[in-house]
């Protein structure tokens, strides 16, 4: 694949108002107009290079935008102030009364919350089906189908989704397919492979140091500026707009994301690795037994690796429990929600991020009690982590000495 996503975020070049080596942080919500008729063409979406509001848009934000659309091979961007506020906008802009969705059953509490539970209020069905069985998936599209939607890699069962062949299916039923990339920045580019919006979660992977919730739409010119319409758009009416300031920190933190997407994916394959051999049942895309191994590396730019996200069943929620706070104590990581930092996190999915999932679902696609998701972070020696992870593991009778 001749797309490198790194190198077009390293090919951004800025020469900021002052001459900064970083763009001037625009720190205005409302901008002034020297002519009133400028002001009109604006409001029609006419006037290429001129600030209205900062709702509608900013400098800052466009900036971040720009170069997300560049590391996705999108034509531009729009910024949100969350990952929920990038894809709730989306499907909202996409579907009206009567229209109908099908979604992966595998993806993030939140989506899935919003799709079974918010959007039946206007009227708007989604059908979750098995996102890896494509036959499944074309015999649920109805008439009224406008959305196929998925995450590459799944939160938190880490199903990888075969764009391509999904985006075959979209084109001939004339659907939109939507891909959430959150756990897949730089390794997969849905894009390249088909996909017509991309999602991101940047409060995850892309900012990287868990200081901020961030969001953003990668699409085409005309549906981001469909999101962004004053009259109908879903980003300029619903608002979850991100702030400028934030915009300009998570810019800087992106530069370095192909740095910490190597380690994170290192480490995560070091320690898959050793826990598949020590016994537990481990799911992460790199690893052979994968269902999806296969299928990842066929859509992967390898030198990112298979991402930072694995998974372990330690049995029961007491067993998982026990193994997080002792590991936390021994300052291996911390029990919290979220990925992408520099430390690891673990959770355990079925009383966290998925507990918006009614427990049959939760049986039903296999999200155990026991199951525990870690985002592995940047540790310089994974060697000593796994030995006192390993550790943890025997005084806790999780497997034997
Ligand atoms: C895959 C995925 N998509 C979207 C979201 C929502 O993002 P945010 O919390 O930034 O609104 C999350 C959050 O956990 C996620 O894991």
């Amino acid at each position: 694949m001749s797309f490198k996503p790194a190198n077009n975020i390293q090919d951004l070049q800025y020469f900021g108002e002052f001459g900064g080596v970083n763009p001037s942080i625009s720190d205005s919500s409302t901008y002034t107009f020297l002519s009133a008729k400028t002001m009109f063409d604006t409001f029609e979406g006419n006037a290429e290079g001129c600030y209205l509001y900062s709702r509608h848009s900013s400098p800052s934000n466009l900036y971040l935008g720009e170069a997300l659309a560049a590391m996705e091979g999108t034509e531009t961007a729009n910024v949100s102030a969350s990952g929920m506020g990038a894809i709730t906008p989306v499907l909202m802009q996409l579907c009206g009364a009567g229209n109908h969705i099908v979604s992966s059953r595998t993806i993030y509490g939140g989506t899935y919350a919003f799709l079974k539970n918010f959007l039946p209020r206007f009227k708007i069905d989604t059908s979750f089906v098995d996102i890896t069985k494509l036959e499944v998936v074309e015999a649920a599209i109805t008439k009224n189908t406008k959305v196929l939607y998925c995450e590459s890699v799944s939160n938190p069962l880490l199903e990888v989704a075969d764009i391509s062949a999904l985006s075959k299916i979209a084109k001939k039923h004339n659907l939109k397919l939507v891909v959430d990339n959150t756990f897949s920045p730089l390794s997969i580019s849905p894009a390249i492979l088909g996909a017509d919006v991309v999602i991101h979660s940047l409060t995850k992977f892309i900012n990287g140091s868990s200081d901020t919730v961030g969001g953003v739409v990668c699409g085409t010119q005309e549906f981001i500026n469909q999101l962004r319409n004053v009259n109908d758009g879903a980003c300029m009416l619903l608002g979850s707009t991100m702030d400028s300031l934030r915009a300009a920190s998570v810019l800087k933190n992106l530069r370095t994301l192909h740095i910490r997407m190597k380690q994170h994916s290192k480490n995560a394959l070091f320690l898959a690795q050793k826990f598949e051999s020590d016994g537990l049942k481990t799911v992460y895309p790199g690893l052979k037994s994968h269902p999806s191994h296969k299928l990842f590396k066929s859509m992967m730019h390898p030198d990112y690796g298979f991402g930072g996200m694995l998974t372990i069943d330690v049995g029961s929620s007491e067993k998982a429990n026990e193994l997080m706070e002792l590991m936390q104590n021994k300052n291996l990581g911390y029990l919290a929600v979220s990925l992408g930092f520099y430390k690891t996190l673990f959770s355990s999915p079925g009383s966290s991020t998925s507990s918006e999932i009614p427990k049959e679902e939760l049986e039903k696609i296999g999200l155990t009690d026991g199951l525990i998701r870690f985002s592995i972070g940047l540790d310089d020696d994974i060697e000593r982590t796994y030995q006192m992870m390993h550790q943890c593991m025997i005084q806790l009778n999780i497997l034997c000495k």
